[in-house]
């Protein structure tokens, strides 16, 4: 039999964190999550995530026994590992006797030991012990044919903290980091426009951290920071990578949180084998789900594209969590429509934060699939069982494909940092909102959507949307030029073009003046002084946000403001550039201007739902498709999913097949609340 490995599973992952290491002395309970593991259909556990105490219980006295004797006993078992780095929380021992491992905040102050993922990623302690451990592990179960890949620690980054340390050692590190960058003080201070409050630098030991308790209003030093952060935890990750692959050849992840601020995941892709991450959407928290929805199919659709490949699902609750303010139960049927939205967005596994509550301590309340009490007797665990048979039938269609959007968003961390730090208009100016924003409509209309960051190709798509770009990375106009030169569709907003990678404004034409037809002047923010809208195809959109006074520079102007000294003036514009077309949207407006622009746009270019379908509110899809082969055929299956708390209509309007019941479907069918139906074309 073939080798199983993350990645080439040969089928859709179910299972998640396993941490029997709270159970050690208790045989009777691991021998019970064994026949429930299978009961449950789970065929993949994550082991090891925190378990460095119970691997190293002393420096240097390593006990692998015991971890050993699971994994085999799994594996017997027909259930395998993804085995992970313990670097997620770090031993008494470690933290007790060298202080230099925990992290410095921005204020000086030193950590005590205690939580997780608190690690200084530049003490050369902390590296030659997570060094060692991993290289131990690697040997040890590098080639056991039950382990399928690396979990490299866990969130990295996460649990609140934003991943900086400003320790001697990271300032150290910070202040190389520049010099390889800049060269010289003078091309450091030229970039971070030191002149101005006479902050020039006149030595490199002058810089520090960016922080409250010092330097946090110069720009382009604050920026810096945040790229050497996130350089400097990557840094450490490679080198956890390095230690497994020094005596294994299995793949790599690192389980992500979707859109984190601190770490830029594009960059992070280029380092793993496999995108992985962990799924905790605050579902029944509105007054209807299709905004936790169309975010979390946001969220998993930023994941997929960081590979443009299928990720994993690593965790996710199978009920509740335990930090949301209010934490309500996962009504029935959301866990597997949930589930399968994830599917249905590029995921090939489903796996849980974890498989068996806690007794004690900070997570004990929170969601797992076998509760303190009742052993398989509960709701959960029922659902999670119907799941894993779902999951297995639907398999052999899914494995192998892939969502392939012909639209693509832009989305970059950079241009995040940047805008998040401008200090203009709009103080409160989130960008992830206006992008979610951006993408709602898209996510309604059933259209799936790829993510690029500023360095991403654009070439692959037909229609490309950039809200926000605020800082142009060096040689984005270039791209997106001849991207539209050669026939795209570019879609971008105001509060683009502003700057450059440096976060210097640009003081001649906006970069894009020849592609966009405007020349850009003023920005404003009219609510709360003077209520305004956008007057598109007869209808009026109230503006919600920013407002961009430009002025249509060959461009064609297709709607205009209605109110206030800019009544008339251009708010949406269109440009005809080479063979492709450029749009300017110079407000930002409620989400219904942009489902209508989206619609008008998508129908001229012949793009939209892959699946014939009449949509209603609240009921979605996701295509996922696989290679062509060499007649031309390629295998495609839609997941339609009912988001609604009731049941919903919509209308087929081609025949189909039920993937998991043979059915045919076509013209009205009814789905009940939260239902997922998988087709595929009827042959
Ligand atoms: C994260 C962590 C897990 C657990 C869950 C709880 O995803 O990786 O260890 O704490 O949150 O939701
Ligand atoms: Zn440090």
């Amino acid at each position: 039999m073939k080798r199983k490995i993350m990645g080439d599973f040969g089928g859709i992952i179910h299972g998640g964190d396993y941490n029997p290491d709270q159970w050690l002395d208790r045989p009777e309970i691991l021998e019970e999550d064994l026949q429930l593991m299978k009961k449950a259909d789970v065929n993949c556990v994550s082991l090891g995530i925190f378990a460095w105490s119970r691997l190293e219980p002393e420096e240097g006295r390593y006990d692998f026994a015991w971890l050993e004797k699971i994994i085999q006993r799994l594996y017997e078992n027909g259930i395998y590992t993804i085995l992970a780095t313990p670097t997620g929380a770090m031993p008494q021992w470690l933290t007790g006797k060298y202080e230099e491992v925990l992290q410095v905040n921005e204020y000086g102050v030193r950590n005590y030991p205690g939580k997780r993922h608190n690690y200084c990623p530049s003490s050369p302690v902390m590296r030659e012990k997570t060094w060692q451990i991993d290289t131990r592990l690697a040997q040890q179960f590098g080639s056991h044919p039950g382990v399928i890949g690396w979990h490299i620690s866990n969130e990295i980054g996460g649990n609140g903290g934003d991943g900086a340390c400003h320790c001697e050692h990271c300032q150290n590190a910070f202040r190389e980091w520049l010099r390889e960058k800049y060269g010289s003080l003078d091309r450091l201070n030229a970039a971070w426009w030191t002149s101005f409050w006479s902050h020039t630098y006149t030595d490199w030991n002058q810089i520090r951290s960016a922080s409250a308790r010092g330097e946090d209003l110069v720009h382009g030093q604050k920026l810096d920071w945040k790229r050497f952060v996130d350089s400097r935890q990557l840094d450490f990750c490679k080198e956890e990578i390095r230690a497994v692959r020094s005596h294994s050849t299995l793949p790599v992840t690192a389980n992500m949180m979707e859109f984190f601020y601190t770490f830029d995941y594009f960059k992070w892709a280029e380092e793993l084998d496999i995108i992985s991450w962990d799924s905790y959407p605050d579902w029944h928290s509105g007054a209807d789900e299709l905004r936790t929805a169309s975010r979390t199919a946001a969220a998993h659709s930023l994941m997929r594209s960081l590979k443009k490949k299928t990720f994993l699902l690593m965790e996710s609750t199978p009920s509740v969590v335990n930090w949301w303010q209010i934490n309500r139960l996962k009504r029935p049927g959301m866990h597997e429509l949930s589930s399968l939205q994830a599917i249905a967005c590029g995921a090939d596994s489903v796996q849980y934060f974890q498989w068996r509550k806690s007794r004690g301590s900070s997570e004990k309340y929170h969601g797992a699939v076998v509760d303190h009490r009742n052993g398989a007797d509960t709701r959960v665990f029922r659902e999670v069982a119907r799941l894993g048979e779902r999951l297995e039938q639907i398999a052999p269609k899914v494995i192998g494909t892939c969502n392939r959007p012909r639209v693509a968003m832009v989305f970059d961390w950079e241009n995040w940092w940047a805008v998040t730090d401008a200090c203009a208009v709009d103080n409160d100016l989130d960008y992830r909102e206006v992008f979610l924003d951006f993408f709602r409509p898209l996510w309604e209309m059933g259209v799936d959507v790829d993510m690029v960051d500023m360095e991403g190709e654009l070439d692959t798509y037909s229609v490309v949307i950039a809200p926000l770009n605020y800082m142009y990375k060096a040689g984005y106009d270039e791209k997106v030029r001849s991207f539209v030169r050669q026939g795209g569709c570019y879609i971008t907003t105001c509060w683009s073009g502003e700057v450059d990678e440096s976060d210097l404004t640009y003081t001649g034409a906006h970069p894009l003046e020849d592609v966009l037809g405007i020349r850009t002047e003023e920005i404003d923010v009219p609510a709360g002084y003077c209520e305004n809208s956008v007057r598109y195809l007869d209808v009026d959109y109230r503006i919600t946000g920013l407002c961009g006074l430009v002025h249509a520079k060959g461009a064609k102007v297709i709607a205009e403001y209605q109110n206030d000294f800019y009544k008339g003036y251009p708010a949406l514009t269109k440009n005809v550039y080479g063979a492709g077309e450029a749009y300017y949207i110079a407000s930002i407006n409620e989400g219904s201007f942009l489902k209508a622009l989206y619609g008008e746009i998508l129908k001229e270019k012949g793009l939209g739902c892959g699946l014939q379908v009449r949509l209603t509110e609240g009921v979605t899809v996701n295509e996922r498709s696989g290679e062509t082969d060499d007649s031309g055929q390629t295998r495609k299956i839609w997941f339609l999913q009912n988001f609604n708390r009731g049941p919903a209509s919509v209308e087929l309007l081609a025949c189909y097949e039920n993937v998991e019941t043979g059915e045919k479907m076509t013209g009205k069918i009814e789905l009940p609340p939260f239902a997922c139906v998988v087709l595929t074309a009827d042959e």
